[in-house]
């Protein structure tokens, strides 16, 4: 088997944005309900948008029961007004339609050691994961090593301008954010990828099918026995 196929039948491809959406809910729900002491790493941007909106369905129909699970934001902007936080994302897209307890609400900007916080509550057994335009992963910027845990980070050029839209102006647009490293993800016991749109064609394709590249942060990835990638297009 070449590395190729063997990435490939890691990657489910579906035919819109929308079955992209409700796998990723489905994994989610099924992950709680085998497991409802479940810690879940969660990402924001606007791929997991449509996913979140469907958990916040089925867990306001009462289908999902969060109580004893924990979540675990992958990063959050540093400097920012807080309804542009990524915690003020997480509460208002998912948290809030959810009995997930408040103390169960983790952020990275919370504490000094979220590594050491992550592994004190048992580990991460699912991280659900977008992709930048420019490979990265949280906010991992190329180049990114795979030795790296909980950092700060400033924002490459290319992701200041991905982020653009949802601020007033350029000056308000954050520099800087902590991200869980590359090792903090690779230690989740799952990982699932999710990739909307053909201007991530590139950037998946590369991090699918190259080694594993500090320049390509995604491309990490393939060395975590339990991936799942699913993408909207032909990869
Ligand atoms: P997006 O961001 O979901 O808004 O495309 C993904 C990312 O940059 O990680």
């Amino acid at each position: 088997m070449t590395f190729e196929s063997g990435v490939a039948d890691r990657v489910r491809v579906v035919k819109s944005y929308e079955a992209l959406s409700q796998l990723t809910a489905e994994q989610i729900a099924n992950l709680l309900k085998a497991n409802p002491y479940g810690r879940l790493g969660l990402p924001t941007g606007n791929t997991p948008r449509r996913c979140y909106e469907i958990l916040a369905e089925w867990s306001s129909q009462g289908r999902l029961n969060w109580s004893k699970a924990k979540c675990f934001a992958l990063d959050d902007y540093l400097e920012v007004e807080e309804r542009f936080s990524f915690q003020h994302y997480l509460e208002s897209n998912l948290y809030r339609f959810t009995d997930l307890p408040l103390d169960a609400r983790f952020n990275p900007r919370q504490v000094d050691n979220y590594d050491q916080l992550i592994l004190d509550q048992g580990g991460l057994d699912f991280c659900l994961l977008g992709i930048g335009d420019n490979g990265h992963i949280a906010f991992n910027e190329p180049p990114t090593p795979q030795e790296s845990w909980t950092h700060c980070v400033w924002l490459s050029e290319e992701t200041k301008q991905a982020n653009r839209k949802s601020f007033e102006s350029d000056s308000t647009v954050p520099t800087r954010a902590i991200t869980m490293g590359i090792s903090t993800l690779l230690s989740s016991r799952s990982l699932v990828l999710i990739a909307s749109g053909k201007n991530k064609r590139k950037a998946l394709h590369r991090a699918l099918t190259g080694p594993p590249d500090k320049d390509l942060p995604a491309s990490f990835l393939t060395t975590h026995p339990n991936l799942l990638v699913i993408a909207d297009f032909d990869w």
